[in-house]
């Protein structure tokens, strides 16, 4: 038996038992007469004591021990005297009597405690020692829960897991595709899943009924803190419901798994914002709710006074940022910079303060009249103390910069608690937007979301009008996941192909599949994913979801671990009919 307990279990009441545990060895100090090892595994850690007036040999076979010698220790759990508050075994000590070393270490690159001194792509290319420290651990542990959690809520609910292929046809789903070629049919592709939209649906007409899968995605796009091209889906599916329906199970689930996962209650129904809303007044439609800070349309309060920016924008938009009137000229024009990055886009920033002692300070004074600003910090829902922010422009455009901004003030100001979650649904999605690149409708959520009864009229008419019965779940301004009732008439189904451009032979070809699968009996269904990734490092306080997956690429979607991508040799490029292009 290689051990009795893990590092993390002995407790006070242990005192005096023989015990075995195995572990890395963490840190080593040799005071005096006195050698201590913090033993590590994945429950914690344990002190080994060794005394040199007590036996002398076993202690100078400690002091040869390195940082991450696998050990096993044999000794008497003891009362420590200097109790160690922070740990949770930090009330005992183990007096060893016997050591094996069960295997060295090489010098480790980094150090493996709690906080490291690696960089990031040090801490991925050595990824397995890095997932050694507690941080990383904790993070793998929490997602392990959060799927369990899901299992056993989805279970209850009726639903049942059912595996989808991971090389099928490519799924529209707004990126690039990661395709793998075929051997036996030589030119031709797989595609990974972008996510298993078209066999979800078409389990609904198999009569699954309640479909769910914790599931891998691919998608080849640029990477951020939050999009990794692997990434994790909590995949589900429903057949005869309609948007009501789904929302009340997935709110469930999502109460449950803060419940299960982080101790905590949210015993009210979370709050429903039309998509209009959430631009209109958070510039964005993941708004984070946590703090106001929201957006006012200033265009009819600010046109027209000669102040030629605002005379010629088609939308002028602000927000009071509180008790923030004392910016000096330096922080107004850091911040003016700030809006003029690529990142937000915007072409300039109008302030205006409102002292404590009641004056009025903006960079427009020339144009706008004391009574005209205070007019402005009526309809900006500003006081005393504060800060308004102008920016204008294209509508669209500058709400999104404004929402943009709004983040950055309450970033500065610390109003944005990781302790406090705020979720919320996104609802009335338009249908479409338009590609400026392409000149062309493309779907907001994917061409199998349905528009709203009441807005169908509208499908010939005015198309960018029209509602899609799709939501998103927001927490905290990130979007956890997303979903939509979906078309289940054929008819309708090839008119939306039509009205994103497709031929009837480009939708067959692309998507045959799925409309002949309409012909024969399928059910009115919906359902949504959610960002497993996401919403993980939500719960863990983690700003990337990289703490969350085990083994996740780096920003430059690079495995450096492992290192993938890479060649491959020519004989198997022969074997799948591939050539490359050197020039590319
Ligand atoms: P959608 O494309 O909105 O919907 O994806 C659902 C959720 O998946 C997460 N997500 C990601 N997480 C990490 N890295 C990425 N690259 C990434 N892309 C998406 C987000 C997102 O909300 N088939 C539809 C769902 C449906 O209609 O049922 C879909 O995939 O949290």
């Amino acid at each position: 038996m290689y051990r009795t307990h893990n590092c993390g279990q002995l407790r006070l009441e242990d005192a005096g038992k023989t015990v075995t545990l195995c572990g890395w060895a963490q840190r080593i100090r040799n005071l005096g007469a006195m050698t201590f090892i913090d033993l590590r595994d994945r429950y914690g850690i344990t002190q080994l004591v060794f005394n040199i007036d007590t036996n002398a040999e076993l202690c100078g076979q400690a002091r040869k021990i390195g940082r991450e010698f696998v050990i096993q220790a044999i000794g008497t759990v003891a009362e420590r005297s200097s109790k160690n508050k922070d740990l949770p075994t930090g009330d005992i000590e183990i007096i060893v009597n016997q050591l094996n070393i069960l295997n060295k270490s090489e010098i480790p690159p980094f150090t493996i405690e709690e906080n490291t001194d690696g960089g990031e792509d040090l801490l991925l290319k050595y990824r397995y020692l890095d997932i050694r420290r507690k941080p990383i651990i904790n993070g793998l542990l929490l997602r392990n829960k959060m799927s369990l959690e899901t299992r056993k809520f989805l279970d209850s609910e009726g639903f049942m897991e059912v595996e989808t292929p991971m090389l099928i046809k490519s799924t529209p789903e707004g990126a690039r595709d990661y395709v793998v070629p075929s051997r036996i049919h030589a030119g031709q592709f797989y595609a990974l899943p972008q996510s298993p939209q078209q066999y979800k649906q078409l389990l609904m007409v198999a009569g699954i009924d309640k479909y769910y899968q914790i599931v891998k995605c691919f998608r080849d796009e640029d990477l951020r803190a939050d999009r990794q091209p692997e990434f994790t889906q909590i995949d589900c599916e429903m057949s005869f419901v309609e948007q009501e329906d789904v929302l009340k199970v997935f709110e469930g689930l999502a109460k449950h798994l803060f419940k299960t996962v982080s101790g905590l209650d949210i015993d009210y129904n979370f709050p429903r914002m039309a998509w209009h809303d959430a631009m209109e007044q958070y510039g964005s439609d993941k708004p984070d709710i946590r703090f106001g800070m929201k957006i006012h349309n200033l265009t009819d309060v600010v046109k027209n006074h000669g102040f030629k920016v605002f005379d010629d924008a088609e939308y002028i938009c602000g927000i009071a940022v509180g008790g923030c009137a004392g910016y000096s000229r330096k922080q107004t024009d850091e911040l003016t910079e700030w809006v003029k990055r690529p990142q937000v886009g915007a072409k300039g920033l109008v302030y205006i303060k409102y002292n404590e002692d009641g004056s009025i300070k903006s960079s427009v004074d020339k144009f706008y009249s004391q009574d005209d600003l205070k007019l402005i910090a009526q309809t900006a829902g500003a006081g005393t103390g504060d800060l308004v922010l102008i920016l204008c422009g294209k509508k669209l455009q500058t709400l999104v910069a404004m929402g943009t901004l709004r983040l950055e003030m309450a970033n500065r100001l610390n109003l944005r608690d990781k302790n406090i979650f705020a979720p919320l649904w996104v609802v009335d999605f338009p249908l479409f937007e338009w590609d400026e690149n392409e000149q062309r409708l493309s779907p907001m959520h994917h061409p199998f979301t349905s528009p709203k009864k009441e807005d169908i009229p509208m499908l010939d008419t005015n198309p960018e009008k029209v509602r899609a019965n799709a939501y998103d779940l927001v927490i905290n301004g990130v979007e956890v996941g997303g979903g939509s009732i979906r078309i289940h008439d054929s008819n309708l189904q090839v008119k939306m192909f039509n009205l994103l451009g497709f031929t009837s032979e480009k939708a067959e070809s692309q998507f045959g599949c799925l409309i002949n699968a309409f012909k024969y009996g399928a059910p009115p269904h919906g359902g949504l994913a959610f960002g497993l990734d996401r919403w993980a490092a939500l719960l863990n306080g983690s700003d990337s979801i990289k703490d969350v997956i085990a083994f996740p690429k780096n920003n430059a979607a690079r495995d450096v671990m492992i290192d993938a991508p890479s060649f491959i040799s020519q004989e198997q490029l022969d074997e799948l009919a591939l050539k490359i292009n050197p020039q590319q």
